[in-house]
C-alpha cells in the first residue's frame, strides 16, 4: 500500500479523492464522521502542497432533481467550518481552470453529476478522468467508502497521476485487516442485516477463520426458515435456504442463531423461537438471545460487529441493540464496527472503545477479498 508519507507533495498540486457520502437530512448533516476523519489528511496537504482540490461523490445521480437534491455544498460549509479556512466551492459550469488557478483549496461539486451523460463517472470514463486530473500533480485516494468502486475520479485519475493513499483509507486498511490475520482469538462475529444474499461472500471469509458467528437482525430469519421454524412476517430469501442448511451443517459449534424474539402483532410482543407465528413481525431479538450472546462476547478478544441485531431506530424494538453495545461497552476485547448502520448504532449508544469503520460496501468487500480496486499499490 503506497502511503502518504512516503509521497513527496511538497508544492505541488494535491487532488484528495474523499468520500463525503454523508447522510443528510432537511439540509443537515446528520453524521459527519467521514468528513472528520479526512481532515488529517486534507490539514497534512494544506501544510505541504500548494494547492489542494478535494473531489467527492454524494448519493446516486440518475435524474436532474437527484442533482438538485446531492449538492455538496452543505458539506464545503461543514468542512470549512471544521478546517476553520475558507473552501472554495466549484461547479461544473463556470470557468473552472479559472477558479483551480486563482483559489488554493476548492473542493469540486459532486462527481456524479457526470453521471446524468452515459454514467461517466461511474463507468470511469477515460475522458473525464483526464478532466478531473488535468487539475492537480499528484492524487491521493482518501475515500475508503467508495474504493470498491471503479470510477474516474478514483481509479481513473490514479492511473494517471503519482498516487498514493491518505491517512483515512491506510488507517482502515492497517484495522480492517486485522480482522483477516493475526486477530487474537476467540474471534466472534456478529452478522446482521437483511439479506443472506449480500453476505455470502463475507460470510465465507470470515467463517473460516472467526470461532463463533452469532446471527441476528432480519437475516436470521433466513436460517430459521431453512431449518423449518415458522418466522411469521420476516423476510426471508428461498434461494438462500441451501446455502444457510449446508454452512450450519459444516459449522455447528460455531453458528450461533438467536433464541427469541420481540414482534409486532395483536397480542402478545415476546416468542420463543418456536412459538413464532403467521402474524408476527420479528423486529428485534430478546433477553435469552443476549444471555447467550453476552457468553460469547465476554471471552472473545476480537469482536466484529455487521449490521444491528433489531430495528433500534424504533424505541419499541431498541432493546437488542441497546443492550449489545452495554455489553461491547464494557469489554477490553478489539471491537471493530462494520461501517454504516453499525456506527450509528455504536454512537447512538456510546461504544467509544471500537474501530468505527467509515465504509459500507467497501468495507464488506475488504473483508471477503482481502483488498479494493482503489487502494493504491
Ligand atoms: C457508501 O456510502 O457506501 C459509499 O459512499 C459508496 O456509495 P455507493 O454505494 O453509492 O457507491
Amino acid at each position: 500500500m503506497k502511503r502518504l508519507e512516503d509521497m513527496n507533495i511538497e508544492g505541488k498540486r494535491v487532488i484528495i479523492r474523499c468520500d463525503f457520502n454523508v447522510p443528510i437530512e432537511n439540509g443537515i448533516i446528520k453524521d459527519d464522521t467521514r468528513i472528520v476523519n479526512a481532515l488529517k489528511t486534507i490539514n497534512y496537504a494544506i501544510e505541504k502542497a500548494s494547492k489542494v482540490i478535494i473531489l467527492s461523490h454524494l448519493g446516486r445521480i440518475k435524474t436532474e432533481e437527484d442533482k438538485q437534491n446531492n449538492s455538496l455544498k452543505i458539506v464545503c460549509d461543514r468542512l470549512s467550518e471544521l478546517l476553520n479556512k475558507k473552501v472554495t466551492f466549484v461547479t461544473y459550469d463556470e470557468d473552472v481552470n479559472k477558479v483551480v488557478n486563482d483559489n488554493d483549496l476548492i473542493l469540486f461539486e459532486n462527481v456524479r453529476y457526470f453521471d446524468l451523460d452515459n454514467k461517466k463517472e461511474s463507468n470511469e470514463d477515460p475522458e473525464l478522468s483526464k478532466y478531473f486530473a488535468s487539475f492537480g500533480d499528484i492524487f491521493i485516494n482518501e475515500g475508503f467508502g467508495v474504493s470498491h468502486r471503479e470510477c474516474a475520479s478514483l481509479t481513473g485519475i490514479s492511473k494517471i497521476l503519482p498516487s498514493c493513499n491518505g491517512f483515512l483509507v491506510c488507517n482502515e486498511v492497517d484495522n480492517l485487516s486485522n480482522l483477516l490475520d493475526g486477530y487474537e482469538k476467540p474471534y466472534t462475529v456478529c452478522m446482521g442485516g437483511k439479506k443472506v444474499s449480500d453476505k455470502i461472500e463475507l460470510i465465507d471469509s470470515l467463517i473460516t477463520k472467526c470461532d463463533y458467528m452469532l446471527i441476528s437482525g432480519l437475516m436470521v430469519y433466513t436460517f430459521l426458515a431453512s431449518k423449518g421454524y415458522k418466522t411469521g412476517k420476516a423476510f426471508v430469501e428461498e434461494d438462500s435456504f441451501e446455502y444457510c442448511k449446508s454452512l450450519l451443517e459444516k459449522y455447528p459449534e460455531k453458528i450461533v442463531l438467536i433464541k427469541d424474539a420481540y414482534v409486532r402483532n395483536d397480542g402478545k410482543k415476546y416468542r420463543l423461537i418456536n412459538e413464532i407465528d403467521d402474524n408476527d413481525e420479528c423486529l428485534d431479538i430478546g433477553p435469552e438471545t443476549i444471555e447467550t450472546f453476552k457468553s460469547y462476547l465476554e471471552k472473545s478478544k476480537t469482536i466484529f460487529i455487521n449490521g444491528p441485531v433489531g430495528l433500534f431506530e424504533d424505541p419499541e424494538y431498541e432493546y437488542g441493540s441497546k443492550s449489545l453495545c452495554e455489553i461491547l461497552k464494557n469489554l477490553d476485547s478489539k471491537i471493530y464496527a462494520g461501517g454504516g448502520e453499525t456506527t450509528y448504532m455504536f454512537n447512538k449508544y456510546g461504544v467509544d472503545n471500537a474501530f468505527k469503520s467509515t465504509g459500507g460496501g467497501a468495507t464488506l468487500t475488504f473483508l471477503s477479498s482481502g483488498t479494493l480496486i482503489g487502494i493504491i499499490k
